[in-house]
């Protein structure tokens, strides 16, 4: 193997492992509960931390992140980062179909989870008022705020075919893996300072 080829590190086979298996019928919104999720929530944490051994790179782990996410937790259609460029979010790196690739502060999920620097779970995005459909399938849908030092570069949107798919827990969840992912990583300086839009302050409210 000529010297510049790197092998891909020993956790990637396990990476495209889904913890359970596609079609399921148990997997229904109450068949994914603990202790079989929080089993699954700690062996992701620590598959994280072998894939950013090595890697401090903010795409590179922010790809890996949406991937490992996609692949081994059940009933999802679309995991994936929007980040702030300015007052927009922009795509960033996901799993799933192409999906829109620029949203407005304030608008749909993603826009009111950044403008609100919080979680946002919703459990029929019929329902919600301006929800922005980039996939036909998608039925509910979480979104959470992404900080790095504090600030604000984007969110994590995750969507899944099935009604009422996540909860607090598997909020709490991702929020500490999310944690653990910029706890390792490089963020590029642009994407920090407020005219790169990363500060709050760039995030406006629309009246
Ligand atoms: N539904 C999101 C848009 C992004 S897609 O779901 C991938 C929203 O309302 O912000």
């Amino acid at each position: 193997m000529p010297a510049h080829v790197h092998p891909a590190p020993s956790v990637t086979p396990r990476t495209v492992r889904r913890a359970f298996p596609v079609g399921a019928a148990a997997m229904s919104p109450s068949g994914f509960e603990s202790p079989a999720r929080d089993s699954v929530y700690r062996d992701l944490g620590e598959r994280l931390t072998e894939l950013m051994a090595e890697q401090t790179d903010f795409i590179a782990n922010i790809s890996n992140f949406a991937a490992l996410l996609f692949t081994s937790l059940p009933q999802l259609n679309w995991v994936g980062f929007y980040l702030l460029h300015g007052t927009d979010l922009v795509l960033g790196p996901f799993q799933g179909k192409p999906a829109c690739s620029l949203i407005a502060s304030g608008e749909g999920v993603c826009g009111r989870a950044a403008l609100q620097r919080a979680a946002v779970l919703v459990p029929d995005v019929h329902a919600f008022p301006g929800h922005i459909m980039c996939d036909e399938l998608s039925r509910s849908e979480m979104v959470l705020p992404l900080f790095k030092d504090g600030r604000l570069i984007g969110v994590l949107d995750m969507d899944s075919p099935e009604l009422n798919r996540f909860d607090g827990a598997d909020s709490e969840w991702v929020q500490r893996l999310l944690q653990q992912l910029m706890d390792g990583t490089v963020v590029p300086e642009w994407r920090l300072a407020p005219s790169g839009g990363a500060d709050a302050r760039g995030v406006s409210v629309r009246r």
